[in-house]
């Protein structure tokens, strides 16, 4: 299983659309996917229109990572009705709110790493973060081979994206950056190309092709359907950079994580 957290430390840019967009991408190409709801605000979990009431969720997964918690917070998506196991959720609930503390010890991050050992029978798990670099993402690092960070080009967002990658880099054996993923990119904004520009000259290639604004997807959303069910043309395109988008995070699969001396 390839593991990647995707996340920012900024909210609205698009973190929770990425991992629908990546988990459509998955679904159409039949890669079993297991998206795990750190946010509280639990917007993965709605958006992958999850129905089935589970015994546990995330929270209780972060604190008792034991097999039988693992398995009992795991909901199929609803995007899928006929293939069980394809596209499965580890549920989020408000109550990982508390899990979020920056000042959380070492061994508190490891839960999501062991749980995710015990839910090994996906090739992909998508780690859906919060808007913050508290404890529930750095238990997101802990437990994945590698990391998409989502932006904005904006100024703020560029500051945010150096502090983010930054923090990865400062820990002990952690996950390889896959990309910078700048999101709603409007090239006709002179600011944001600028921004972008700005982003490739401190990051090089770790700059992903840009995300396009565009409505389908708060359509898709809207309508509780993945990304690739939509048909008009904007849409499909869309659908296609969300296809290379996975290319990249499925590349990861051969990449060891990095090593380093500082924790
Ligand atoms: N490429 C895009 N084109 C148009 N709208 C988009 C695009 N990406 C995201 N959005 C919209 O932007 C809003 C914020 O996106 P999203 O919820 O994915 O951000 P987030 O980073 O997960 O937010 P949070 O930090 O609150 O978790 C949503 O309404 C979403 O539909
Ligand atoms: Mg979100």
């Amino acid at each position: 299983m390839i593991t990647m957290a995707v996340c920012s430390a900024k909210g609205g840019v698009g973190k929770t659309s990425v991992v629908l967009g990546l988990a459509s991408a998955a679904l159409h190409r039949s890669v079993s996917t297991l998206v795990v709801d750190l946010d509280p605000q639990a917007d993965a979990t709605s958006g992958l229109d999850v129905t089935a009431q589970r015994e546990h969720d995330v929270a209780a997964v972060l604190r008792t990572p034991k097999r039988r918690v693992a398995e009992s917070s795991v909901a199929p998506s609803g995007w899928v009705d006929d293939h069980p196991g394809l596209l499965d959720v580890v549920t989020g609930s408000a109550a990982s709110a508390r899990l979020d503390a920056p000042d959380h010890e070492q061994a508190d991050l490891d839960g999501l790493r062991r749980a995710l050992r015990k839910l090994d029978d996906h090739e992909l798990a998508l780690l859906d973060c919060p808007p913050s670099l508290g404890g529930l993402t750095r238990s997101a690092w802990r437990a994945s081979d590698a990391v998409l960070v989502v932006s904005d080009a904006s100024r703020f967002s560029v500051a945010a994206v150096g502090r983010t990658l930054d923090e990865v880099a400062a820990l002990r054996s952690g996950p390889r950056v896959a990309g910078v993923l700048v999101n709603r990119f409007s090239p006709r904004s002179g600011e944001q190309r600028f921004r972008l520009e700005e982003l490739r000259s401190l990051f090089g290639p770790l700059v992903l092709e840009p995300l396009p604004d565009r409505v389908a997807v708060p359509q898709s959303q809207g309508a509780g359907k993945p990304l690739h069910a939509l048909r008009p043309v904007a849409a499909r395109r869309v659908a296609e950079q969300f296809d290379r988008l996975l290319d990249v995070v499925l590349a990861q699969r051969a990449a060891p994580r990095t090593s380093r001396d500082s924790a």
